[in-house]
């Protein structure tokens, strides 16, 4: 072997040692196998060489390309044998973490008016959400035609009409469950009766899917007082202590007396204003609208089957967002946010 010959393929095998990855070995192979390479540049040596030796240099730098090649190639072997690095698992490390999810706080609130009015006795009852005309209006006081049932804009299905039951609807509100527990149950009655109610309307205070919770209490001798009492009860338990109540003389079909209950302003605390110039951006009066209430009328006692001159009873229905966000002392720019699913929004509460 030549000197050349064996310094180079020395020079080489040191190199080698050092190459552990396959892009290491790439850039070593190129250095000698380039056009500009190590093994171009000696064989261009052949030039300056005696013509008689001519011979003998070709030969060797064949034999010492053919060396290196073997060896580059062994080596090659050598490295896709070896496990990538990152590859291997070790089983006994910890699992990457996941962000921890949570329900819509429209659920938290629905446990939690839940779990304030079974505190006093009242059982959770669910009813349908597509719904007979008859339930949502004509069992309660509004017959065909009645002006009334124009608040309750509602969506209608196209299915058949029910005989004695009308058409069918998306439940306007949750009012259309009194007298189907009425039937189911009867007297008496503790009903808290929590379900998505619909009305076709789309703007910044509303959406055409809400929720609301009703109540309903029937027995012997249960008036006014009893009414007050228990919403007082649900708005310390809701709002926290310190919240003041009023009930506001208003009219429903189904109820008589009717009222629009209203809970002084968190935030102004009942006073409308923040200073002596700046009005609460919260409220402007100093009172905020729970949603409505009243005593049962008799017409709607009649038609669950219940004597009205025995049983008297009332009932409130409010809605849910609506007191969640007096909960939090906020007023939405736009309530469409609520069920727009954008997580940044969700994860506030
Ligand atoms: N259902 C009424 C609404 O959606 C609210 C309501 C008013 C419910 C008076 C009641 C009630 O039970 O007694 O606007």
């Amino acid at each position: 072997m030549s000197d050349i010959q064996e310094g180079t393929i020395n020079a080489l095998k040191k190199e080698l040692t050092a190459t552990s990855t396959s892009a290491q070995l790439d850039s070593l192979t190129s250095k000698y196998f380039s056009r500009k390479g190590i093994l171009n540049d000696l064989f261009s040596k052949i030039n300056s060489v005696p013509a008689d030796e001519k011979q003998a240099y070709g030969k060797e730098m064949n034999t010492l390309k053919a060396q290196a090649e073997t060896l580059i190639e062994k080596k090659r072997v050598e490295l896709s044998k070896k496990p990538r690095k990152g590859t291997w698992v070790d089983p006994t490390l910890p699992g990457d973490t996941l962000p921890k999810g949570s329900l819509h706080f429209v659920t938290y609130a629905i446990e939690e008016i839940t779990r304030i009015f079974e505190r006093i006795g009242f059982s959770r009852a669910s009813y349908p959400e597509v719904e007979w005309e008859y339930f949502s209006f004509e069992s309660l006081n509004m017959p065909p035609g009645h002006p009334a049932r124009d608040d309750f804009e509602t969506f209608f299905i196209d299915e058949k009409s029910h005989s004695k039951y009308g058409r069918m609807v998306l439940t306007p509100h949750t009012s259309s469950g009194q007298i189907r527990e009425m039937m189911r149950v009867g007297v008496p009655i503790a009903m808290i009766n929590i379900a998505k109610t619909y009305r076709p309307n789309w703007d910044v205070s509303h959406t055409p899917m809400f929720h609301q919770f009703e109540g309903l209490c029937i027995d012997r001798g249960i008036n006014i007082t009893n009414l007050k009492g228990t919403i007082e009860y649900f708005m310390t338990s809701f709002f926290g202590e310190g919240r003041k109540m009023r009930l506001r003389p208003y009219h429903f079909q189904f109820t008589e007396p009717s009222f629009e209950v209203d809970v002084s302003c968190d935030i102004c605390d009942g006073s409308g204003m923040i200073d002596s110039k700046t009005k609460c951006r919260l409220c402007k009066s100093g009172w905020l609208e729970l949603g409505g209430a009243g005593m049962v009328h008799p017409n709607v006692l009649k038609e669950g089957g219940i004597d009205s001159e025995e049983y008297s009873g009332w009932a409130f229905g409010f809605g849910i967002e609506r007191v969640f966000m007096m909960k939090q002392g906020l007023k939405l720019d736009d309530l469409r946010t609520v069920y727009e699913n954008d997580v940044r929004f969700l994860e506030q509460f």
